[in-house]
């Protein structure tokens, strides 16, 4: 799939623009803070529902304005589609699909597809365990929109069980552990197949990337597997959880972790093997969502060359060089050097807000 064309009004500082994408690889290049990562976050937002870098929506609106549209139009199955999402100071953003408005903003994700490399990802495996549950919830909600709306249901029944707990409302805690514990075991069910997804793709791709000197494993960190037992934990932590006023452990907790031959990455891994082990990682992503949708994935690079050496630069070309890429650089001579590239690539000068192609 392919984007075709972007259009922003008012979005973050873009008065109005129109970008018309080319099928294969779009460089956009000037000096920092011009709005080169701002056109990856729309693209993010109409795959995703959401940003990158905010959970203020407002903040993605012009200053001084109240109001701001993202349109995109996008090839998938040989057709012609449109997203449209107008955001409003004060009221709920309005999502339409090919012209057709949708309830939850939920139903966004799935259409456009997209895996993103950011400078930012470099820490997924080294921080907590939060960007590792986005990583793996952002693969997951954009192939199965199912996923999505039980990961959905399951926090609103946390914050209903939070609540009780703060309330110290012992006697509904059952129902809610019953219904958490339910979700708990679908959302298992969900991240063990992809996990175990990750890990067939990963035993080929990181070989190949360090020279067969590294041996990969991904680990799913959880001891629970079905409702019964996480009824359990539930029930064992309920003390703890009545102290602390929340629900210490569960799907909001998970966890993996990275092995590299038999080690753990986050304990013992170098620089180097942090920034291989995330682009092996994303590289089986890009395989797993093509391999789903029976269509490449659209990628989004940004800044990549201030994080990754020339070889691992290269090894991510290699991979998606029929895909979209859409690559953000302060310096054009250091993606142009990439002859896997050259071939056909467009290239959009930005300069606070203005777009030259
Ligand atoms: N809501 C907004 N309204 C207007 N300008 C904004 C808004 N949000 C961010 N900006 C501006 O966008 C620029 C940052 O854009 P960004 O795409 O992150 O830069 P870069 O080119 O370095 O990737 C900054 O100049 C910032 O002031
Ligand atoms: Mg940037």
């Amino acid at each position: 799939m392919y984007i075709k064309e972007v259009y922003l009004k008012n979005f973050r500082n873009y008065r109005e623009q129109t970008i018309e994408l080319n099928e294969n690889a779009n460089v956009f290049y000037g000096l920092n803070a011009q709005g080169k990562t701002n056109i990856l976050e729309a693209l993010y937002f109409s795959a995703l529902g959401r940003s990158f870098r905010t959970f203020k929506e407002n903040e993605l609106i012009k200053f001084n304005h109240d109001y701001s549209n993202i349109i995109i139009t996008y090839i998938k199955n040989d057709r012609e589609n449109k997203i449209e999402i107008n955001l409003n100071k004060g009221n709920k953003k309005i999502i339409k699909i090919n012209g057709v408005k949708i309830n939850k903003s939920s139903e966004i994700v799935g259409n456009i597809n997209l895996v993103i490399f950011s400078p930012d990802d470099i820490t997924i495996l080294k921080q907590g365990p939060a960007l590792r549950r986005k990583f793996l919830d952002v693969l997951i909600s954009q192939l199965k929109p199912k996923y999505l709306f039980e990961l959905l249901e399951y926090n609103k029944i946390l914050d209903n069980r939070n609540a009780c707990l703060k309330a110290r409302n012992i006697d509904t805690l059952d129902i809610w552990n019953e219904q958490l514990a339910s979700k708990m075991e679908i959302i298992y069910k969900y991240r063990k197949e992809y996990i175990d997804k990750l890990q067939n793709k990963l035993i080929t791709i990181h070989p190949e990337l360090t020279n067969n000197q590294e041996e990969i494993k991904i680990i799913y960190k959880t001891n629970f597997t079905n409702k019964e037992e996480f009824i359990e934990l539930l029930k064992r932590n309920e003390q703890n959880d009545l102290f602390k006023g929340f629900t210490n452990e569960g799907a909001h907790r998970e966890d993996f972790e990275i092995l590299i031959n038999d080690k753990s990455l986050s304990m013992y891994g170098s620089q180097g093997q942090h920034r291989t082990a995330i682009l092996s990682l994303k590289i089986a992503e890009l395989n797993i969502i093509k391999e789903e949708i029976g269509e490449n994935p659209i990628l989004l690079l940004d800044d990549v060359t201030s994080e990754l050496d020339e070889q691992r630069v290269m090894s991510i070309f290699d991979v998606v060089k029929d895909y979209q890429v859409l690559i953000t650089c302060t310096d054009l001579a250091q993606i142009l050097k990439y002859d896997c590239l050259t071939k056909n690539i467009k290239m959009f000068n930005i300069n606070s807000g203005h777009i030259e192609s």
